[in-house]
């Protein structure tokens, strides 16, 4: 199980809301622990996957009246966890201690999220999550044989997209990059107005001058708005770190143009970037990125990467970093 300080008061995305059914419980993994995901009238629940009495994975027992009921010999939780039904002793009282390992858990922006300890604050706010005149779209799961850091970098890296993406998000030949400001606060890094030339920003095909605006949120929650004209596309990366090594991205999109491209297509695209990073990202080494600037070199096109680094050394963050 990872124990992380800095991880226990954050949430993370467990699952896009559309793969968890009203009747059926749905098993995940987060921070090295099997977790069960289910529905309940009052919203979505997060559990430990595992029932008190002979430790059988609950996420193959079954949703009924409002309780989730283990596979093995039927032992009933309510929605609170607590055990409410022992079907070999229907006149005993189940015990007290007979209860549902519970976390913290809501849905938003099209996903299941969980927090397993104490969440210090709710998900970043996203305005256009909620503006109707944007078309969103969820994107993910991404499985990287990695830390949660180092993807994250790899998400705020400028000038690696005309080399990782060339033909896609930059061009060999405009891989010069500009000066740009970066700006941390109590709430985050704040990366403005960086321009990069794009040969397909977004997956429709129609090359332009974009300017990047970058933000991080969280430790593992990341973004991205990117302009061109009035075209504004805000992309949101999550990691969830599944366990010591392996790690789970899941991406937000809201765009206030393209209404008519077909998802498929914004989504391939998206997945044809991912699959050109992972092999890069796995392959980094070592594996936890160092936060003594002293480790790697770094020059001006680095300065996000530089100011998240700081960032989690002043959190305290132990996960994925050295
Ligand atoms: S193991 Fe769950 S009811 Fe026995
Ligand atoms: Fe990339």
């Amino acid at each position: 199980m990872l124990n992380d300080p800095v991880l226990n008061q954050e949430w993370f995305v467990v699952a896009r809301s559309a793969d968890v059914p009203d009747a059926k419980p749905v098993a995940a993994r987060l921070l090295g622990q099997e977790i069960v995901l289910w529905r309940s009238p009052e919203g979505v629940r997060v559990w430990q996957d595992l029932c008190i009495h002979r430790g059988a994975k609950l996420s193959l027992g079954s949703v009924a009246n409002n309780c989730l009921v283990c596979p093995y010999h039927g032992w009933t939780y309510d929605a609170t966890g607590r055990c409410v039904r022992i079907p070999a002793h229907p006149n005993l009282p189940p015990p007290l201690k007979a209860r549902a390992g519970v976390f913290h858990a809501r849905e938003q922006y099209g996903f299941i999220w969980a927090s397993v300890g104490r969440p210090l604050k709710p998900p970043p706010g996203l305005p256009e999550a909620d503006d109707e005149s944007f078309r969103k779209m969820v994107a993910g799961p991404y499985q990287f044989h990695a830390q949660g850091p180092r993807i994250i970098e790899n998400f705020l890296d400028v000038a690696h997209l005309p080399v990782v993406h060339a033909g896609f998000l930059g061009d060999g030949a405009h891989a010069q990059m500009a000066d740009y400001e970066v700006e941390t606060t109590p709430e985050g890094i704040v990366a403005r107005d960086i321009p990069i030339w794009q040969p397909d920003p977004d997956g429709a095909g129609c090359a332009a001058e974009v300017s990047y605006t970058y933000q991080v949120h969280r430790p593992l929650i990341a973004s991205f708005r990117k302009l061109h004209n009035d075209q504004l596309m805000l992309m949101v990366l999550f990691v969830t770190p599944i366990d010591e090594n392996r790690s789970t991205a899941w991406a937000l999109f809201a765009m206030n143009y393209g209404h008519d491209i077909p998802e498929e297509q914004l989504l391939a695209y998206q997945d044809h970037i991912t699959g050109q990073d992972k092999p890069i990202v796995e392959s980094q080494r070592p594996e936890l990125l160092p936060l003594d600037l002293q480790a790697e070199l770094h020059l001006r096109s680095d300065k996000t990467a530089i100011a998240y680094r700081r960032w989690l050394r002043e959190l305290g963050m132990s996960y994925g970093t050295a």
